[in-house]
């Protein structure tokens, strides 16, 4: 057998594992952003421009209640493989040079990230509980105030999410 030949397999498997990482975090972060892009720039106008209030707000919470999984998923997934790829990064510096250190862009994501998680509890908790509850009560101005928070943290958290991406490809 080749000298060194077992440290480059395992270095082979750990770079694998880390592609895997990634490819999974870049899914939830596209299903993510994709999902609030088409709702606040296609779904949202469009319900407006062509339904009345009270079927509007109907398939809003229909929209949002399937939504809303597929993001907890996302979120489960982003947080799990985000932290591996920061730890696993950060270990090797510090294996390699004595001290662990990770560029500036992804201590913006991991901020940033963590961040729009926690938006997202208070759109989850206090808007959309809020906006069921109204629906089910027939009370339209209580669903039209949480639908209003709704969209302005989702406003948000599209924001941060852009800033996060931007810090993580550009930011050293
Ligand atoms: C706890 C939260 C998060 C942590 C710790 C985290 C960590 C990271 C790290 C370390 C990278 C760089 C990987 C590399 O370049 O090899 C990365 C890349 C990336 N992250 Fe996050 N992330 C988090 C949340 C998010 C969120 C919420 C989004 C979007 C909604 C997101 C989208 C992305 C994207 C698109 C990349 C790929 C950039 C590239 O291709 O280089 N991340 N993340």
């Amino acid at each position: 057998m080749l000298k060194g030949a077992p440290q480059s397999r395992f270095l082979m498997l750990e770079t694998t594992m880390y592609d895997y990482a990634k490819l999974l975090h870049l899914i939830a972060g596209i299903v993510w952003m994709g999902g609030m892009t088409f709702m606040l720039f296609a779904l949202r106008p469009a319900a407006i421009a062509s339904m009345e209030p009270q079927p509007r707000a109907v398939l809003m919470g229909q929209v949002w209640q399937r939504f809303y999984t597929l993001v907890l998923v996302a979120i489960v997934v982003l947080f799990t493989t985000g932290t591996h790829l920061y730890t696993a990064t950060f270990r090797a510096a510090k294996a390699a040079t004595g001290t662990g250190s990770v560029p500036l862009g992804w201590n913006v994501m991991l901020v940033l990230g963590v961040t729009m998680m926690l938006v997202f509890g208070h759109i989850f908790f206090a808007g959309f509980k809020k906006y069921k509850r109204g629906i089910a009560a027939a009370d339209w101005p209580l669903a039209a105030k949480a639908g209003g928070l709704i969209h302005k943290m989702t406003l948000l958290n599209f924001t941060l999410g852009w800033l996060a991406i931007l810090a993580v490809r550009l930011l050293r």
